[in-house]
């Protein structure tokens, strides 16, 4: 999907102006610019006719969406207690050093955004990160920081 040539209102007319369409709506804003913003949700309310408090609250109970902007890259290194054994916390570290920002962050150019999580329910392969939704298992420092470096340069 080309960001650029989307706009709100496109997304907007692909549904009928009913509640229940409202997930798909969250869904597809979600997808095309990576979160939702403060007008995107006020639209789509006065389009399906409900009150923005009930949108929020939708918004905010899944996982899934963000009403803040995030990076072109989610980076999410697991946290639990077998990760964190086996080192996760360096690999924050690291992480944070080198993209200038802390954990829960995104950077100026929205090019990455960086989380931490509690387990990804691999604890065998620990310590594991998520880049894209693409699994890294035993993820060393290293390894990290050349995966940031792959995604930077494109
Ligand atoms: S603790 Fe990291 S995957 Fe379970």
């Amino acid at each position: 999907m080309n960001k650029e040539q989307i706009s709100i209102d496109d997304i907007i007319e692909r549904y009928p102006g009913k509640p229940e369409y409202l997930i798909f709506l969250l869904q597809d804003l979600q997808h095309a610019y990576n979160y939702i913003s403060p007008v995107a949700l006020a639209l789509v309310c006065d389009h399906v006719g409900i009150p923005l408090s009930q949108a929020y609250a939708v918004a905010t109970f899944y996982q899934s969406f963000s009403l803040e902007p995030k990076g072109e890259h989610e980076v999410r290194v697991c946290q639990g207690t077998a990760c964190h054994l086996k080192g996760a916390p360096r690999v924050v570290e690291e992480a944070e050093r080198k993209l200038g920002i802390k954990a829960g962050q995104t950077t100026k150019d929205l090019k990455f955004t960086l989380e931490t999580v509690n387990c990804l329910g691999a604890c065998a392969l620990a310590p594991v990160a998520v880049i894209d939704e693409e699994y890294h298992p035993n993820i060393t420092t290293r390894q990290l920081l050349k995966n940031l470096d792959k995604l930077a340069a494109e």
